[in-house]
């Protein structure tokens, strides 16, 4: 890879491998580095729970993804670092249009949201023309644009019962959220069929043996998490309700099934708890998301500086893409979420 830090050697970089290779004098102090740019340059980090510690110590906000879109909403930031995956740093951009915002690594997808190709949904919509389209928010903006409210983990009941019980709902991209969510409401929905490859692989058998070592464990799991999972739960909700509960509840031990970069929060909120990775079911002892994981504290500071990779989006996908989202955090903001 030639190092090259030209207007077109930082685009091809983007283009060949997704985020900038440029080299970092390994003395810098990156914390402070961070720092000074972000005040320069009038920018704002916001981070998802599942990056790494040092990203999650640099960042201004931390949160899960109606959280993150809360704030994308409302910062007076010129530049928005996004330090999570392509769904969100588009959120981002979908609600923040005159504002820079950029991505440490355009490669940081999503599982979900690549299962969920435009072309292949459209034509699934047109089998159910009837149906109000309810997307979770991990999908690209083009399915955004194709739906009529978007949801995230906090908010996706409210949003279910917030459509009249008469009207038929299809219900996307991630099958295992769909069919937890359908349980919950008593609503038959129409499913697509997306898996969170981080989610999918947690081993219920391997928790039911963690449990018989730490029988006074709590089980808290995200929903995106399959229903064996799920009925071994003492606790269902997103990265920011799982985080709260342990910090309310009173067990000081917790078996956590979801993307293990939580556990620094849970970890700061509640130093006297113990909070214990749930294992795959495969050899591999960690369930990371590789795509979060794509990021690092080097990428961040490089894409601060350059100001790249940058997210565009056609401005006719965007407006329809807003206005899905626009009704979720209508509807949040309502129910005082
Ligand atoms: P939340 O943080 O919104 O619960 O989402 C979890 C997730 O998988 C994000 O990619
Ligand atoms: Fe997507 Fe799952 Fe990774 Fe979240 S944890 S970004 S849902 S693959």
């Amino acid at each position: 890879m030639a190092l090259s830090e030209t207007a077109e050697g930082l685009v091809s970089q983007i283009a060949s491998i997704g985020y900038l290779d440029l080299p970092v004098n390994p003395t810098l102090d990156l914390f402070a580095e961070i720092d000074r740019l972000k005040k320069e340059k009038n920018a704002i980090i916001l981070a998802h729970y599942y990056q790494e510690p040092d990203i999650q110590d640099v960042a201004d906000y931390i949160g899960d993804s109606l959280g993150l879109s809360q704030q994308a909403a409302k910062t007076n930031a010129d530049l928005i670092a996004f330090a999570g995956v392509h769904f969100m740093a588009e959120t981002a951009k979908i609600l923040s249009p005159n504002k820079k915002v950029v991505l440490p690594d355009v490669l940081a997808g999503c599982s979900l949201a690549e299962s969920c190709p435009p072309d292949r949904f459209a034509e699934f919509r047109k089998k159910y023309p009837d149906h109000v389209v309810i997307m979770y928010i991990n999908c690209s903006a083009e399915i955004k644009a194709m739906s009529d409210i978007i949801c995230t983990s906090s908010n996706a009941q409210l949003i279910i019962e917030s459509v009249p019980k008469d009207q038929p709902i299809i219900f996307g991209p991630d099958r295992n959220l769909g069919r937890y969510l359908m349980r919950k409401t008593g609503r038959d929905m129409v499913l697509w069929d997306g898996v969170c490859i981080v989610h999918d692989i947690f081993s219920a058998e391997k928790i039911i043996r963690l449990k018989e070592r730490h029988p006074e464990a709590k089980v808290i799991a995200h929903p995106e998490c399959v229903d064996a999972v799920l009925d071994l739960a003492d606790y269902v909700a997103s990265t920011t309700g799982l985080l709260k509960f342990t910090q309310k509840d009173d067990a000081t031990t917790y078996i956590v099934a979801t993307e293990p970069g939580i556990l620094y929060q849970m970890q700061q909120a509640s130093p006297h708890k113990t909070f214990i990775a749930a294992p795959p079911d495969n050899s591999c002892a960690c369930n990371e998301c590789p795509f979060m994981k794509r990021n690092t504290l080097e990428k961040l500071y490089l894409c601060l500086k350059y100001e790249q990779p940058e997210i565009m989006l056609a401005e006719e996908v965007r407006i329809r893409a807003k206005k899905a989202i626009d009704r979720m955090l209508e509807i949040s903001a309502a129910a005082g979420l």
